[in-house]
């Protein structure tokens, strides 16, 4: 049976979802967003890719997040999402806030990988094409190139914004060092820099004691956390052993990282969530969403059931005093 055209539910904006501010801009991010990094690939069932953005849009999560070489393969996260705009979104554009990014590697050669001029250059054109898009609302440097002059990839960055490909700029993973000069050259050319991409979760903590997160709030730059579930850690997918179906099954997140301790861990947490009413995954989303520097976390979501799981941890990012000593007596 052909699918039928998708029609996004009237009530989506008026169903639960928040919105917050990103920095001093004059955009607002849904609470949650949802990434392309696994889950959307060639390897994955396109029905199943396509419900779940249908899903996340119904439920008022307006922010896709992907890269050039989200898959597996390399780019075919961007031709899924690709295809899920000509078939279903492409009436709703204006309505999306759309990201992708280069910095990793993505094709052989000297030209295919970090911060070259070239590679940014190349890269977001092939990314457009792919996604059936004709601009990127973000276009982020995905890592900080240690080689290539910062200038040079910074320039890449402003001059994609004013060739009309990109309507903001992001950094991912910079230092802290190279972020505070990202900023200012930006600045200084009437670029700012939307937001800033980092890991941030209940398991790591790193760009709270390394200043990252302030750093970015008082540049007036949002900040939005990948893998806020640490990949699955932090939810019920491994309390009891590993199952078939995870990503740490099919060989997407090493097995090592789920050592005894972490398992002490997630299960500890899991106690509280359960006293508040919550599953894993919705606590540590709300744990992130508590702090109002965080403008939006970015899941991944192997299944529509998840996807629904995550956007109801947003109902309450409240905790007691007691509760985050408990948290932190824990983790620590
Ligand atoms: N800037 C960067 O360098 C960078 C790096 C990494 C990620 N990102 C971005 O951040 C996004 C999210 O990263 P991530 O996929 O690592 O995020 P994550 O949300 O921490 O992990 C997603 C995984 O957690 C499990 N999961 C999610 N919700 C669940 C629920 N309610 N109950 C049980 N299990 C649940 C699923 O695992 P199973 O697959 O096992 O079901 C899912 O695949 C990426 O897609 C990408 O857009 C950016």
């Amino acid at each position: 049976m052909i699918n039928p055209i998708y029609s996004p539910t009237e009530n989506r904006y008026d169903n639960g979802m928040k919105y917050r501010r990103s920095g001093k801009s004059g955009i607002l991010l849904p609470e949650i967003s949802l990434g392309f990094w696994h889950n959307f690939g060639d390897v994955d069932t396109f029905a199943n890719s396509l419900k779940k953005v249908e899903f996340a849009f119904d439920h008022g999560i307006t922010s896709f997040d992907l890269a050039n070489n989200y898959g597996p393969s390399y780019g075919s996260g961007e031709e899924t999402f690709g295809q899920i705009m000509k078939k279903s979104f492409m009436p709703y554009r204006d309505e999306m806030f759309i990201s992708t990014k280069a910095g990793h590697d993505m094709w052989p050669g000297p030209y295919g990988d970090w911060g070259s001029r070239k590679y940014l250059m190349s890269s977001i054109n092939q990314s457009l094409k792919r996604m059936n898009l004709e601009y990127v609302d973000i276009f982020y440097s995905h890592r900080f190139d240690p080689v290539t002059p910062l200038e040079e990839t910074l320039q890449a960055l402003i001059d994609i914004v004013h060739q009309g490909k990109a309507l903001y700029v992001g950094l991912s993973k910079y230092p802290k060092e190279a972020a505070e000069f990202a900023y200012k050259y930006l600045a200084d050319r009437d670029v700012h820099c939307l937001l800033y991409q980092g890991r941030y979760n209940l398991l790591d903590r790193d760009i709270e004691t390394n200043g990252i997160i302030r750093q970015a709030y008082k540049n007036g730059t949002g900040f939005v956390s990948f893998s806020p579930l640490a990949q699955g850690l932090l939810t019920d997918r491994y309390l009891n052993g590993i199952p078939q179906d995870s990503r740490i099954a099919r060989g997407l997140l090493t097995k090592t990282t789920l050592t005894d301790e972490v398992v002490k861990k997630i299960k500890g947490l899991n106690e509280i969530a359960i006293r508040r009413g919550q599953s894993l995954a919705e606590m540590s989303l709300a744990w992130l969403l508590k702090d109002e520097m965080v403008t939006s976390v970015i899941v991944g979501a192997s299944s529509v059931e998840q996807l629904q799981n995550n956007i109801t941890g947003i109902q309450n990012t409240t905790f007691t005093q007691e509760e985050l000593n408990e948290i932190n007596k824990i983790l620590s």
